[in-house]
């Protein structure tokens, strides 16, 4: 994403160094309601509210750092995307970007489906009562422990990713005198990343049996002749952070493809298309993402478009957002530790996280904005890069962003839009403790995920 260089007064520096930043906004003290949570705000004296509830109120109770997490807001991105979709399709929110039991119960009241990809994932959904034939079970290297698991819960569909695993859950399956529903997941050739779409040589990865040369084909032909398998569809997720509806529109045209392969070769129309997550969502106030209804509608009518070109019956379509359902309605809350002015270049702001609660920034050299949540100010703006408190210079949360100028240690700053794949990605990186996550609905709060302490990290220490 091209930016552009500001140039109006930040403190300490007359040329601003090379780097990604928006000008800052005209009032440092707004918040833009495209990155942060539904119910965030501020009162009268200028502390940021979620829920009702001020930050310093949450600061002091829970400590720093912490995600914050909008129940309210959860539950109205969910139902949004359910409602969008409607009763002929289903959506499953792709438990990856955040999980907890108390997600699981919101999901399962607010009608959704879930994807887990892993055992402890199977585990927590489970545990907080999520029906099995509402789960999906994803993974490219699922181990037959955690195959026979999936199957003896009775998920609802396992999406197979590679021939192996076709026989191992069809064995599975068969061993445990049932037949499993399945999907195979497919790469179809095309990545899509935020606002690039390329559609060339991306079946070099691990996830999923390649379409091009005719090895998905040779998948369905495999899995529809075993006894423990029930082959209900094809499965196609092209990437991450994605706004460009072309690639799905490729996607889907490829998976129709198939479909109609199938049909003239075993004579069987298979019922379902799941077209995966990776819908983006607003990092910082240049995003532009689409809202569930347009998505909704532009899927639909790409599959059914291309089923009728193809003469097939349209098939039951599934989603599964992760990131656009969770990652708005959380903030990350720090505590300003030391502000570093270094002359003609930026301000460095420690705060007492960094990248083991947020990875994104390092990893993906993701964008994040950030506010002064503890109060307003009327100062200057400055031009700061937020990092953390571990021992890696890459230790940056926020690379280029605007505070203002009179920033100083105690104050509590904010960083939007960390619900998704934050804490899930967390480490103990320095042997940091992971930071609990707080939901906050109504004026009330209470953790649904709790501070990590030292003594936990001891406990798996055995010495
Ligand atoms: N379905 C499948 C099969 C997936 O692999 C993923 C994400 C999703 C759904 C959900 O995608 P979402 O809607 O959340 O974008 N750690 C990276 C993202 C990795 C996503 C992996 N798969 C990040 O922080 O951006």
């Amino acid at each position: 994403m091209s930016r552009s260089a500001h140039p109006a007064g930040p403190r300490h520096a007359d040329v601003l160094p090379e780097g990604h930043y928006t000008a800052p906004a005209d009032d440092l003290n707004a918040l833009d309601p495209k990155v942060w949570a539904h119910t965030v705000g501020r009162d009268a004296d200028g502390v940021v509210t979620v829920g009702g509830i001020a930050v310093t109120q949450l600061a002091e109770e829970y400590g720093t750092p912490a995600y914050i997490l909008d129940e309210a807001d959860f539950r109205d991105r969910a139902r949004a995307w359910r409602t969008a979709f409607g009763t002929d399709a289903d959506v499953f929110y792709a438990g990856k970007a955040f999980l907890s039991r108390a997600v699981v119960r919101w999901l399962d009241e607010e009608g959704l489906n879930l994807d887990v990809c892993s055992g402890g994932e199977l585990a927590t959904a489970l545990s907080a009562g999520m029906p099995a034939e509402r789960i999906a079970f994803h993974g490219n290297n699922k181990s037959p422990e955690e195959i026979e698991r999936a199957v003896r819960a009775g998920v609802g569909r396992i999406v197979l990713d590679s021939f192996q695993e076709i026989v191992r859950v069809a064995h599975a399956a068969e061993s445990l005198g049932k037949r499993q529903r399945v999907q195979i997941r497919v790469t179809v050739g095309v990545e899509a990343h935020t606002h690039e779409f390329i559609a060339t040589a991306h079946e070099d990865q691990k996830f999923g049996i390649p379409l091009a040369d005719g090895q998905a084909a040779e998948a369905v032909r495999r899995a529809l002749q075993l006894d423990g398998l029930d082959v209900i569809g094809i499965h196609s997720h092209i990437g991450s952070q994605i706004f460009d509806m072309s690639g799905f529109e490729v996607a889907a045209h490829r998976v129709v493809g198939l479909l109609k392969d199938v049909r003239d070769e075993h004579g069987v129309e298979l019922a379902e298309i799941d077209l995966g997550g990776g819908l983006g969502i607003a990092y910082t106030s240049d995003d532009d993402p689409r809202e569930p209804h347009e998505i909704a509608k532009a899927l639909s009518e790409i599959v059914t478009r291309e089923c009728e070109g193809a003469r097939l019956r349209t098939p039951r379509i599934s989603v599964e957002p992760g990131r656009a359902i969770v990652g708005p309605t959380a903030f990350t809350l720090y505590e300003v530790g030391t502000v570093k002015p270094l002359e003609g270049l930026r301000t460095y702001v420690s705060v007492d996280g960094g990248m083991s609660d947020n990875i994104r920034t390092a990893l993906y050299d993701a964008e994040y904005s950030v506010a002064l949540a503890s109060r307003t100010s009327d100062a200057e703006p400055m031009l700061v890069r937020v990092v953390g408190k571990h021992c890696e210079s890459g230790d940056i949360v926020v690379k280029d962003a605007f505070l203002p100028g009179d920033l100083a240690p105690g104050d509590l700053i904010a960083v939007p839009a960390t619900g998704a794949y934050c804490r899930s990605m967390a480490s103990n990186y320095n042997h940091a403790t992971r930071p609990p996550v707080v939901a906050v609905r109504d004026g009330a709060a209470r953790v649904i995920v709790r501070r990590e302490t030292e003594e936990d990290l001891l406990r798996l220490d055995v010495g």
